[in-house]
């Protein structure tokens, strides 16, 4: 696991996406996985100013996504298939039936099946992004989920649904259960970034580099993985230097 620590968020973002523009510049039919949350949205934008100025084509570049609440359609604002357009897809080349999202509507075993399907037919993804729950949560595997687990309903956790109001009017509205890509093929994955920024992510960038392996935390998996790159501002990293974890 390669950790890098950057000023903060903006020039962890950039140096994210000098690593996806390499991997995307040397396949252009590269399988993205990629992830929701505010974690990614510079990362986004950059792929957005990039693709813009010419320097980069989505044209034969396909998407999965790691989850989406369940009860939530396309159409709700709130709906990661419907931020995923609106923030990035919209703004890029890519063809639209080239990125998918599970779906958070209708029978649930029937999507799960569907989406599992999906993702043995286009294979790993050859760069995963990631971000990071507060409780070491990755995409929605929850504290205690099986690391065998493939894509599953879950039921999403007090600490998530609490981090998750913040996006929403009121606690209330945020959705209870989501259908999530499981952390056995998020490790399939050829390659992964993993993004964490700000004070909130102190203590799981801590408990993710103390390199203990446990399903309490989720995350800890990763440090399995042969080819992940860790990038946190100061603020998520300032815990590693106060206890000396380097
Ligand atoms: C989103 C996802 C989640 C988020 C995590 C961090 O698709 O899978 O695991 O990455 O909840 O969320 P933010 O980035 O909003 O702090």
């Amino acid at each position: 696991m390669e950790l890098i620590i950057s000023t903060d968020e903006e020039s962890g973002s950039k140096i994210a996406y000098e690593i996806l523009k390499e991997t995307l510049l040397k396949n252009e039919q590269a399988v993205l996985g990629l992830a929701t949350g505010t974690t990614p949205l510079k990362l986004y934008q950059l792929m957005i100013d990039d693709y813009q100025k010419g320097n980069m084509s989505y044209k034969n570049i396909k998407t999965y996504n790691l989850d989406e609440y369940v009860g939530l359609d396309e159409n709700n604002p709130q709906s990661y298939r419907y931020f995923m357009n609106k923030i990035l897809f919209e703004h890029l080349d890519i063809d639209l039936n080239n990125t998918f999202v599970p779906n958070g509507i209708g029978n649930q075993e029937v999507s799960i099946l569907e989406y599992d399907k999906l993702l043995k037919n286009l294979g790993p993804a050859d760069i995963q992004i990631l971000g990071i729950g507060s409780n070491g949560h990755i995409a929605f595997n929850e504290p205690g989920t099986d690391f065998n687990l493939t894509t599953h309903v879950t039921e999403l956790s007090k600490s998530t649904i609490k981090d998750n109001s913040r996006l929403f009017n009121n606690i209330n509205e945020v959705p209870t259960k989501a259908i999530t890509m499981g952390i056995k093929s998020i490790m399939e994955s050829k390659q992964i970034i993993l993004m964490a920024f700000g004070k909130n992510k102190q203590e799981a960038i801590y408990q993710l580099l103390s390199g203990k392996i446990d399903n309490k935390f989720p995350a800890s998996i990763l440090n399995n993985h042969q080819n992940i790159t860790v990038i946190c501002d100061k603020e998520a990293s300032s815990l590693l230097t106060e206890k000396k974890i380097d």
